[in-house]
């Protein structure tokens, strides 16, 4: 087994996959409309505090898992103990739950480029546009349609390769455009100042649990932990490549866009509600709202959104065919089957939940569960349920049974792990402590014991 597993070849190659399957709608879309929800600077800074000692030690644990058996999530924990398969099991239904709803976003992206290409540009800016885009039924299913199909294609013929050197193209531009963005809207539109100082400057006033509820799942999405990934990625890494560094490096860059991405679109909310705090709250929909406004008052700003928007397609192309790949690889291993049909299971998922998540802000708008729109649903059983939970026993795994020094000793092999007692304490006692409390209180609040 371990003499057929390809390794990726530099330091930099590892860092450079492992980020560039981090790096996507999570950054760029979701960061920003939950920091804006959740409190603006209070939400940065329990973010930050958490992905600096939790997201960094569940990280290397996930990368030393995988780079000591050699194997993906299911074989690895069954490995490590036969007792605990489970885990692995469990952390590969969330990209299962995840990859539908993530095509209905990146449907979403590629409408925004055709509407960026044909002169909609001045429409997308209204501030009702969007809402009634996605309470269509037809169209929004035809461009998750689309974005599936992209995926799949990708994945079937095998040439993911290609599509991350793109991609790798396309990231510096991206950054670029994100940092003239920031620039521009800082400069030029009046009010934006007031949402830096909400999106920099934590409000104690505004701390409430769901703060961390929502930092904590958000670190798991972003990071691609607790499903399962990043057990893949160490599986690949050689031996003397140091997991601390690489945790650290995958850590900054993924948080440092997100955070970027945030200063891009906070301070525009507050220029064109005219600070109007309740325009934060708006979810899902802020960043397609917000960038059209900005695009528009730009000049040149159609051909610079449509560019803005093919960059964002990348990164979600990118993450998406990373989500398909690893469920189609699980499937494929459980049954034996080739990998065209593993393929076509995996579209037949994603047609089976994306569709009502879809459909859900159209004509299914009256169904809800648990008083959930069907996306935010999913978007909630993976992140705010499953990924704690998959999180939790994970710790309680590496803590107590298989114990830190089995991680300390796989990182140990490379470099001399000076983290070795925040990982142990955290593994073993606070990490535990508050997910539990997290997943208490998302599932108390799901059921409308406490509000969310
Ligand atoms: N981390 C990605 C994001 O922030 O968009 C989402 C993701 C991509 C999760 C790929 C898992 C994965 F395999």
């Amino acid at each position: 087994m371990e003499s057929k597993r390809n390794s990726f070849t530099g330091k930099l190659g590892f860092v450079l996959a492992a980020a560039g399957s981090a790096v996507g709608l999570g950054n760029i879309w979701r960061f920003p409309y939950l920091a804006a929800k959740y409190g603006g600077g209070m939400f940065l800074l329990v973010y930050i505090i958490l992905s600096l000692t939790f997201g960094f030690s569940l990280m290397v644990a996930e990368i030393a898992i995988g780079r000591k058996t050699r194997l993906s999530a299911i074989g690895a924990y069954e490995k490590l103990d036969r007792r605990f398969g489970f885990i692995g099991i469990m952390a590969s239904i969330v990209p299962a739950i995840i990859l539908p709803y993530y095509s209905v976003i990146g449907g979403w992206v590629t409408k925004y480029i055709a509407g960026f290409v044909t002169g909609e540009m001045e429409a997308m800016a209204s501030a009702d546009y969007f809402g009634g885009y996605i309470g269509e039924a037809v169209e929004p299913i035809v461009w998750f349609g689309i974005f599936l199909a992209i995926t799949a294609v990708v994945v079937m013929l095998g040439v993911e390769k290609g599509i991350e050197k793109v991609s790798k193209i396309m990231m510096p531009v991206l950054i670029g455009l994100i940092l003239f963005i920031v620039i521009y809207t800082l400069c030029t539109l009046e009010g934006a100042w007031d949402g830096v100082v909400y999106y920099l400057k934590p409000d104690f006033s505004k701390f409430s649990i769901m703060t961390v509820v929502a930092a904590m799942g958000q670190l798991f999405y972003s990071m691609s932990l607790a499903m399962g990934i990043m057990i893949t990625f160490g599986s690949y890494m050689k031996k003397d490549i140091s997991i601390s560094k690489s945790a650290h490096q995958i850590e900054l860059f993924d948080t440092g866009i997100a955070i970027l991405a945030g200063l891009m679109i906070i301070p525009a909310v507050f220029a064109f509600s005219g600070g109007d705090e309740s325009a934060l709250g708006q979810g899902p929909g802020l960043m397609f709202v917000t960038l059209p406004q900005i695009f528009e008052t730009m000049p040149g700003g159609a051909v610079l959104g449509a560019i803005f928007f093919i960059m964002v397609f990348f990164a979600a192309l990118t993450s998406a065919i990373s989500l398909m790949e690893t469920v189609v690889s699980i499937i494929k291993d459980k049954t034996g089957l080739g990998r065209i049909p593993c393929c076509l299971i995996v579209i037949g998922i994603c047609i089976a939940l994306g569709l009502p998540s879809s459909l859900g802000y159209s004509i299914w708008s009256e169904v809800k569960i648990l008083g959930m729109q069907l996306l935010d649903f999913f978007d909630f059983a993976s992140n705010s349920v499953l990924m704690p939970l998959v999180a939790l026993l994970t710790c309680f795994f590496v803590g107590f049974v298989l114990k830190p020094k089995a991680i300390m000793d796989e990182v140990e092999l490379s470099e001399r792990f000076k983290q070795k007692g925040l990982f142990s304490v955290m593994i073993r006692y606070i990490a535990p402590i508050c997910l539990v409390a997290i997943l208490a209180s998302s599932i108390l609040g799901a059921f409308g014991v406490i509000s969310i």
